[in-house]
């Protein structure tokens, strides 16, 4: 008999190569307890190892991964106590070691694949339960962007049965949202065919809500003149100010018309969590569909969106298909018969050990701090005069602004902004409000103190000054 060739080995001195990383995890963790005067920049140096050609040959394990904490500590980490731009993860270490031995395994929840089914599961369930949400079936996703996407195209088969075996055929059909709406929802519009400017931006009132009536309003309209509504996007906290629409009144509307709610989650749901703001979030249990990130602010690091549905047919029957690569037994269901994705990895376990580990009482203090700390903030604000308040937070995005007289404060602020970004004391987005420029502080991070908020407003008054 033949001698068998052994496998090609591809593994790594063990111990060595996880003690080193373990110390960098270690370290990195650390240097994420305190905030860093300033971000380092990436030097030339950096740039010219970062731009050499593939080798055929190794480079030494511990050294490899040295230069990977080169680059990590010369990136930009959302988990630092003073990042307060876009809606940031803060990397919870729990949900870090998670993400590891979720990666170390591979599994794929693309098809049936055992427990880690169940975690999904059972993790969905869980939000469900927490949020009050009745929810049948979910799946994790990449996030806000694919979750929304994956709603819309169950929407859009119950509004247009066969629509995704047939396209639509020229039948013009509509989504209706508020004009704040997040833009991953009109990429879904482009993505499915409604077309994103069949997005109705439906008019907002004083504190950025989308308006129910004229919802209905522009429904009916549609209807009249042979649009097939496909769904209502409920907003449950805008990235832009945080506001949150009127769910149940948008709720009335769907059912009275049979037309498709999905909310929009991704930022704020988790708010719903907290007993003070609950009740901005009524009627979210008659939602068709809802969207939350638990990489905003339930903490974990990237990539871990959810959808949960009220009713399993629809997600069904968007995505249920026989490929002859992947069998079925019969009656038995894989993933990919209700996700848009394919390979998928175990997301949930970062979720479900973070839920295990902590208890969902300590996210809710978290989350009532992060809010306590928009509220310190807004305050701080208002006791300047150089500075101005776009609105009182509803939920923890603060839009503010820096006032200097003789100046046009669009030009002004868009400058302040990117002035922030070079000093990297703080990190903080600007964004445009109805064509004003301002700032909106975001703050979603546990590790962040009311320190960490106070010097926020001192850099942006430092550098304020120094540009008026
Ligand atoms: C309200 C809302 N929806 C959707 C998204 C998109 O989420 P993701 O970036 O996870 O795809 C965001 C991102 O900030 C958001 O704030």
């Amino acid at each position: 008999m033949a001698e068998q060739e052994p496998a090609l080995r591809l593994d790594v001195p063990r111990a060595e190569a996880l003690a080193y990383a373990t110390d960098l995890i270690a370290r990195a963790w650390e240097s994420f307890d305190q905030a860093r005067p300033g971000q380092p920049p990436v030097d030339e140096a950096l740039r010219v190892a970062l731009a050499a050609p593939i080798a055929l040959g190794p480079t030494p394990v511990l050294q490899a991964l040295q230069e990977a904490a080169v680059v990590l500590d010369h990136s930009l980490a959302q988990p630092r106590p003073r990042y307060f731009a876009f809606v940031a993860s803060s990397g919870l270490e729990i949900a870090v070691l998670g993400d590891a031995l979720a990666a170390c395994h591979d599994v794929n929840l693309a098809v049936v694949s055992g427990a880690a089914d169940l975690v999904e599961k059972q993790t969905i369930e869980w939000l469900g339960q927490a949020f009050g949400y009745p929810v049948a079936t979910g799946t994790f996703s990449s996030g806000g962007t694919v979750s929304n996407m994956t709603a819309l195209s169950a929407a859009r088969e119950r509004a247009l049965p066969g629509s995704r075996n047939n396209g639509l055929s020229g039948r013009p059909c509509a989504l209706y949202a508020s004009a704040d709406v997040h833009e991953s929802v009109k990429r879904a519009a482009e993505l499915l065919g409604i077309g994103r400017d069949h997005v109705r931006a439906i008019p907002i009132d004083a504190n950025r809500r989308m308006r129910a009536d004229a919802c209905a309003a522009a429904i009916d309209a549609d209807r009249a003149a042979g649009v097939a509504p496909i769904a209502v996007v409920a907003t449950a906290g805008t990235t832009l100010t945080g506001a949150v629409d009127p769910l149940d009144a948008l709720a009335d509307v769907c059912e009275q018309r049979g037309v498709w709610l999905h909310v929009d989650g991704a930022y704020g749901l988790p708010a719903a969590l907290v007993a003070s703001h609950a009740p901005l979030f009524a009627g979210l249990a008659r939602a068709d569909s809802v969207t939350v990130d638990a990489h905003k602010w339930l903490f974990v690091p990237k990539a871990c969106g959810v959808l949960m549905v009220r009713e399993a047919e629809w997600l069904e029957r968007a995505f249920t298909h026989d490929a002859t690569y992947v069998p079925h037994e019969p009656g038995e269901q894989d993933s990919v018969d209700r996700t848009l994705e394919y390979s998928r990895p175990f997301r949930a376990l970062k979720l479900w050990l973070a839920l295990r580990v902590h208890g969902l009482a300590a996210f809710q203090a978290a989350i009532e701090r992060n809010l306590s700390e928009a509220r310190l903030f807004a305050d701080l604000v208002k006791e300047r005069p150089e500075l101005e308040l776009l609105g009182e937070p509803e939920l923890s995005v603060v839009p503010f602004r820096h006032v200097a007289t003789g100046r046009d404060l669009d030009v002004h602020n868009r400058a302040l902004a990117a002035a922030l970004r070079g000093d990297g004391r703080v990190y903080v987005s600007g964004a445009d409000i109805d064509g004003t420029a301002c700032l909106r502080p975001c703050f979603v991070n546990f590790r962040t103190s009311d320190d960490d908020v106070r010097v926020l407003r001192d850099v942006v008054l430092e550098l304020g000054a120094k540009l008026a």
